[in-house]
């Protein structure tokens, strides 16, 4: 027996074909022409990502960009280059488009990195952030912190207590800054001197140490941001290990397989890793380390708008799962109810809710009764102060 196409079907079957048609029009129109052989990715200006491709044939390439691709160019000086809007191709990164073009120029929202909060924080509330201060300094506990042998969780503990000499420097305290900068020495030496026996950094012996004490590790930090940061592939360290050219935006796994496939988990350790890179070219006054720094930092944070923060209305994944994904608000607050959220998670919720009602989330920071590892009470503080709502009704 023959089965007779329902109208609905008819209709899907000569749409797709119309579509076909066009498809192959337009693939015909090219494929005659130039082919890519090889391509290129570089930072070549601040928060500007260049794609050049090596080609063969004549005539423009047609390629295929992503969603964030297509936002990125649109920012940018791109007047030849032709999106072919119906000439699309649905992908696990949302429907990719057809763009006439031997070279893409990619701009991100250029971010302006420095050591303090950008929008600043109202002397009002000084008095409150340096009495945390006070005792966060006070309890810095040097045999407790060198007790800890896991890199990760050592790392943590002294960037906690580098952050408290940033936020001492903001809300001008500098007379708690030696306590702090006497720690720091003592914690960060011993590990990048190799005499720390549980777990010393291991470097390459042909560097000789100099005077002063930024000047002596400097081999040390640049080979620890270089391990993640170089953009020179005459380096012995890979081309930015963990950052997609493409994606843009690292993978949690670096290369690693992962059994859920690509993994973008942990974004705030990638944009964190860059901003602090930064901060690095912005010490030692290199102006490369720090651009490159700040590009990646930027691309990272819009990356994560685009890929990670699923909004209500994207149309880059599947209906079911954007309903599925409105996990922040709706499943993370009734957890923070449940008896085994320890106080350190709490804070970082609280942070976030800093961002959009800070009042609630201030007086939810000051019942805290502990805090992760890596954070304080005048870190929360400092953060939840220095949001722009809060800094504009202290204005008032
Ligand atoms: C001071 O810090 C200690 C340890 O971090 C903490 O247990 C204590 O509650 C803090 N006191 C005040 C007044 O914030
Ligand atoms: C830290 O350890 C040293 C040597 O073991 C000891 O003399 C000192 O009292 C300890 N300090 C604190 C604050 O526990």
């Amino acid at each position: 027996m023959i089965n007779f196409p329902s109208p609905l079907m008819l209709s899907r079957v000569l749409f797709g074909l119309r579509f076909h048609l066009i498809l192959v029009l337009l693939l015909s129109q090219f494929s005659s022409t130039a082919y890519p052989v090889f391509g290129e990715a570089a930072f070549t200006n601040p928060f500007t990502l260049e794609y050049r491709w090596g080609k063969q044939g004549f005539g423009d390439l047609l390629m295929l960009a992503h969603q964030l691709h297509l936002q990125l160019m649109s920012s940018a000086e791109n007047d030849k280059v032709v999106i072919l809007k119906d000439f699309t191709y649905n992908s696990m990164d949302g429907d990719l488009m057809g763009v006439v073009r031997d070279s893409w120029i990619l701009k991100s929202k250029p971010v302006p990195i420095t050591w303090n909060s950008i929008q600043g924080i109202d002397t009002k509330h000084f008095p409150r952030i340096i009495s945390s201060l006070d005792n966060d300094t006070k309890n810095l506990n040097l045999n407790a912190t060198m007790s800890i042998t896991s890199l990760y969780f050592l790392g943590k503990a002294i960037a906690r207590a580098a952050r408290l000499a940033l936020v001492a420097e903001e809300v001008a305290h500098p007379v708690v800054i030696p306590h702090i900068l006497k720690f720091l020495k003592n914690s960060i030496r011993p590990w990048l001197d190799s005499t720390f026996s549980g777990n010393g950094f291991l470097y390459e012996s042909k560097w000789r140490a100099r005077p002063q004490l930024g000047a002596t590790y400097k081999p040390q930090a640049y080979s620890l941001m270089s391990d993640f940061m170089s953009q020179n592939p005459n380096f012995q360290y890979p081309v930015l290990r963990n950052f997609d050219l493409w994606k843009l935006h690292s993978w949690a796994a670096g290369i690693f397989e992962f059994p859920d496939g690509r993994n973008q988990e942990s974004t705030s350790e990638a944009v964190n890793a860059y901003y602090a890179a930064s901060l690095l070219g912005l010490a030692y006054g290199d102006s490369e380390v720090f651009e490159l720094g700040s590009s990646l930092t930027s691309f990272e944070i819009m990356s994560v708008q685009k890929w990670w923060h699923v909004g209500e209305n994207t149309e880059i994944y599947a209906e079911d799962f954007v309903k599925e994904n409105r996990e922040l608000v709706e499943w993370t607050s009734p957890a923070l109810k449940r008896k085994d959220i320890a106080e350190g998670w709490k804070g970082f919720y609280y942070a976030m809710e800093g961002i959009y009602d800070w009042k609630s989330a201030l007086g939810k920071i000051l019942d805290l009764t502990g805090f992760d590892d890596g954070n304080s009470l005048t870190n929360l503080l400092r953060w939840v102060y220095s949001r722009r709502h809060c800094f504009c009704e202290g204005s008032k």
